[in-house]
């Protein structure tokens, strides 16, 4: 099977689309809002920085030098001894899990898109009842918005990796850009901006409890696509001429810009009304319309730019969500794409419902497990366990079983990165992220807390 290839750019877009996502504007705000701010932001960003942009550059490069779908890259990749590691690539799974509540999230930004025509709400009450009774009571809007999402996804990973995932972000990825950056030129203006800013930045240690570390860390993950095989089948298209170093980087840093960013606008929106941050979930869905209804018909229009951007967002990390299991269907299963995008469409749209209807008023009990909805368990699962077990695997992988010289002969050539940087990231790999990955996974499990 060949594999098609992204120009340059539409690589560098690709992965930005997946790594900027409902993440950084959605989830980020919101859970800086419930941790405390400037703590959460501080161990979310030393995580990026220390570990997230070398486990971005251990993950292209298995795609690079595997050219395949995960799977095949890991059992290509290890020595005949250890074909066992082909196991470690059905981290691209993880993707649907993910889908089955992200779907049902770009569902209800759908959803709200169209609500913005009838007028904002006026105040928080009736935000809040206007969400609550999507939530609880709307099963057939959501279920309906969930398919929309489902289909435009489906159509646009059916269209492949140049006809499809390339073109639709290298259009969405400026638009979204566009949106937030003259959303943040606004915000400037706000009294709101300053509280913004010192809530964001001002660490309060006293907030930064083991919970906060293990969702900043596992934050961190989840915003880079990192260990669950998306940018690995990105990285198998990859142009031959293209710096894996350099593109990691670009998208990295694009990726923190942009949550910080969002959250600068949304907290500035925020607190130039007094509202407070941590409302969960809800946070855009419920405050920001409330407080956009302040600013009149310009507020409309805000409210329509960024739920526009959130929705881009959104569907530019879906394709790459889906596209995993996708490209291993094809490949070992010498599935056509179309058939092979019918049948994963369909089975995270169905637990979709699933977990929406877990949500709601009349199913949540049925479809509650451990005391808690399964949207939220599924949430929990992916972005704290998964991910960061897959970033494990990835590392070890490339940092002990690859071999050595062909991981130099990649990294460490000209266009890449020089000796002194090559060495620094090879002992984060080697050491600087599975010791924080462990220590990450014994405050998860409880047995230290910090
Ligand atoms: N990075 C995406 C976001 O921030 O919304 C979510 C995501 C996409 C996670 C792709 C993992 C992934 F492989």
């Amino acid at each position: 099977m060949k594999v098609q290839r992204f120009s340059k750019i539409g690589f560098i877009m690709a992965a930005a689309g997946s790594a900027v996502g409902l993440g950084n504007i959605w989830k980020f705000p919101y859970m800086t809002g419930e941790y405390g701010g400037g703590a959460f932001v501080l161990v979310y960003l030393v995580t990026i920085a220390f570990i997230g942009f070398s486990v971005m550059v251990a993950e292209m490069l298995i795609g690079a030098l595997g050219r395949k779908d995960t799977v095949s890259c890991f059992e290509e990749l290890a020595s005949p001894k250890k074909k066992w590691w082909k196991y470690a690539g059905f981290m691209g799974f993880n993707g649907i899990i993910i889908m089955t509540f992200y779907s049902v999230v770009i569902g209800w930004i759908l959803y709200y898109i169209f609500l913005i025509f009838s007028g904002l709400p006026q105040t928080t009450q009736e935000a809040k009842q206007i969400f609550n009774d999507l939530v609880s009571h709307q099963i057939l809007a959501q279920i309906f918005f969930h398919t929309v999402s489902v289909i435009i996804v489906g159509y646009v990973v059916y269209r492949g990796i140049k006809g499809g995932i390339e073109k639709i972000n290298l259009i969405l990825m400026p638009a979204l850009m566009i949106i937030l950056f003259g959303l943040l030129l606004y915000a400037f203006s706000l009294d709101g901006f300053a509280k913004a800013f010192a809530f964001m930045f001002e660490p309060k240690w006293e907030k930064l409890n083991s919970e906060a570390f293990v969702r900043a860390v596992g934050h961190s993950f989840f915003t880079l696509s990192l260990g669950m095989g998306a940018i690995m089948t990105y990285a198998a298209s990859l142009p031959k001429e293209a710096s894996i170093t350099k593109t990691a980087f670009i998208v990295t840093f694009m990726d923190t810009l942009i949550a910080l960013v969002a959250g600068l606008v949304i907290f500035s929106f925020l607190f130039q009304f007094g509202a407070k941050p941590g409302q969960g979930p809800g946070l855009v869905f419920i405050s920001l319309p409330t407080i956009l209804h302040n600013f009149g018909t310009l507020g409309t229009f805000f409210a329509l730019l960024f739920f526009l951007a959130l929705a881009f967002a959104g569907l530019t990390s879906a394709v790459s969500l889906v596209e995993p299991v996708v490209q291993y269907l094809i490949d070992r299963f010498c599935m056509s794409r179309t058939k092979a995008v019918i049948l994963i469409s369909f089975i995270y749209w169905l637990i979709g419902i699933a977990a929406l209807l877990s949500y709601t008023q009349a199913w949540g009990k049925v479809f509650s497990f451990f005391g808690k909805p399964l949207f939220d368990l599924l949430e929990y699962t992916t972005d704290s366990i998964l991910l960061p077990l897959g970033g494990f695997a990835i590392v070890i992988f490339v940092g002990y079983v690859l071999q050595k010289e062909r991981v130099k002969a990649h990294i460490n050539r000209p266009g890449e990165m020089n000796d002194l940087f090559y060495k620094i990231w090879l002992f984060s790999i080697r050491y600087i992220a599975p010791v924080a990955l462990i220590f990450m996974m014994l405050n998860l499990m409880g047995v230290i807390k910090l």
